[in-house]
């Protein structure tokens, strides 16, 4: 099947603490809820990802055809949920770094790990797969750790 396989990330500043009057348990629920919706309509339509959350930001990774994801970023872009969305990158690609997952949630350490602090930064969107590269091992290795999966 030809399929235009493309890879999207972006961070963006947290809206649930607000949105759910910082009551832990109402966070918890709505991030079980974004995950479990995002999983279901990811799976239905090819989308493998991650989403990175440590209580302040979202980093996520999005792979999937190209049109779809572009859809699905206008989407993402205009949530409630969250707010400052910045692109990181956007680019093809030939293979999925998260064949497994159709869109596993990575809680991270707040502050971010020195390691993914640099996308904090005001980073251009770009298309360098090396910073992209860098930031899907990164999550990647944050999955294996947290699920002792390989
Ligand atoms: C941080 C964050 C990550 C999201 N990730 C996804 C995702 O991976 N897949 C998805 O379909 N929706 C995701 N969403 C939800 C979309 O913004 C949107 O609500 C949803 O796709 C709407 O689906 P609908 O058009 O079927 O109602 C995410 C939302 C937020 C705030």
């Amino acid at each position: 099947m030809s399929e235009n396989l493309h890879r999207i990330g972006y961070i963006s500043c947290s809206q649930l603490k607000s949105l759910c009057k910082d009551q832990q348990d109402k966070i918890n629920e709505s991030l079980s809820a974004l995950v479990l919706n995002s999983k279901t309509k990811n799976s239905k339509n090819g989308v493998t990802g991650a989403l990175l959350y440590n209580g302040d930001h979202f980093v996520q990774v999005l792979e999937g055809d190209k049109s779809y994801l572009e859809a699905l970023y206008q989407k993402i872009l205009v949530d409630s949920r969250h707010q400052d969305v910045r692109l990181l990158f956007k680019y093809p690609v030939k293979t999925r770094a998260f064949n497994a997952w159709a869109m596993e949630l990575v809680h991270a350490p707040k502050p971010l790990p020195v390691s993914l602090s640099y996308l904090l930064k005001d980073q251009k969107p770009t298309a360098s797969n090396a910073f992209a590269d860098n930031t899907v091992a990164l999550l990647k290795e944050l999955l294996v750790d947290q699920r002792k999966i390989g």
